[in-house]
């Protein structure tokens, strides 16, 4: 595996920063993609040789001038869609251009960077992880266009994954529970306390990430008991709609 590209999209967030760190200690090169030249460049001086693009993947333009960047680089072997956005508000107060720029960011522009990279990662029977979430599995108040986007996002995966079977392209989804990042607002921190939710460290989803691309698992749930709850609400989804109709006055206090 030494010296194999990985393409790694939110590398300047939390989650981000913590993947690239541990494969570049695993002997990954890297092309570490954001919006913030800034932090890549400190991220790229922390894990040496490794390149950076900087721009805003909502853009088609900018999506193709990476997949340019990376060709340049040499084959990709590992893409890694990890950047994403949220914002926990109701969807009576959320406007078309919030909807617009969380369908996007979430699903259209990973939907698109694996259909840009995917000639490269035949080449070289590469893997791709989609980073996505106990709430691609759990629908949640308050998480509407999130869980529209993450959902979203597992369904893509699997069907993905389905349709290339035997072509050596492994294509895998990584399902983080509730991280110590900045994508958590003061108020999800808080409504996350209250409701007793535990919160990984960046490093154990980076730890989890490692362990997926190095087994033959298509998919990985991250912690106990959202693993549980993401099963329960497939079998017996109102299980689950009675366990958060009880946690949602308390939801409530803190959003509104
Ligand atoms: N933290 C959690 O609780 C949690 C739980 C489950 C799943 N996840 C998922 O884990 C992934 C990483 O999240 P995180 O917690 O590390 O969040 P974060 O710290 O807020 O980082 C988000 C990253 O996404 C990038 N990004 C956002 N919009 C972008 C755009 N339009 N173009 C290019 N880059 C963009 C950001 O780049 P800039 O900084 O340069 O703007 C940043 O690198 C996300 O997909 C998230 O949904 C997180």
């Amino acid at each position: 595996m030494s010296s194999s590209l990985c393409v790694l999209t939110g590398a300047t967030g939390g989650i981000g920063q913590a993947i690239a760190k541990a494969l570049y200690a695993k002997g990954w090169k890297l092309l570490l993609v954001g919006r913030n030249t800034q932090a890549l460049e400190k991220l790229s001086r922390e894990c040496p040789d490794s390149e950076i693009f900087t721009g805003d993947l909502t853009d088609d333009t900018t999506r193709i001038d990476l997949a340019i960047k990376a060709k340049q680089l040499g084959d990709v072997k590992l893409l890694i869609n990890n950047a994403g956005i949220n914002t926990m508000q109701s969807l009576e107060h959320t406007s078309n251009e919030q909807i617009d720029n969380m369908l996007m960011t979430n699903l259209s522009v990973p939907i698109k960077l694996c259909q840009l990279f995917l000639g490269q990662l035949e080449y070289t029977k590469g893997t791709i992880v989609n980073v996505g979430s106990s709430f691609g599995s759990i629908g949640y108040p308050f998480q509407t266009l999130y869980c529209a986007s993450k959902f979203g996002l597992r369904g893509f995966t699997e069907a993905l994954s389905r349709e290339l079977n035997g072509s050596g392209v492994k294509v895998t989804y990584l399902a983080p529970r509730a991280t110590d990042t900045s994508i958590n607002s003061s108020k999800a921190r808080a409504i996350n306390k209250e409701l007793g939710n535990k919160m990984d460290s960046p490093e154990l989803v980076a730890q989890e990430l490692l362990a997926l691309i190095s087994s033959n698992q298509t998919r990985r749930f991250i912690g106990f008991p959202e693993k549980l709850f993401a099963r329960i609400n497939g079998v017996f989804p109102s299980v689950v709609d009675n366990a958060i109709a009880k946690q949602l006055p308390k939801i409530k206090r803190f959003l509104s």
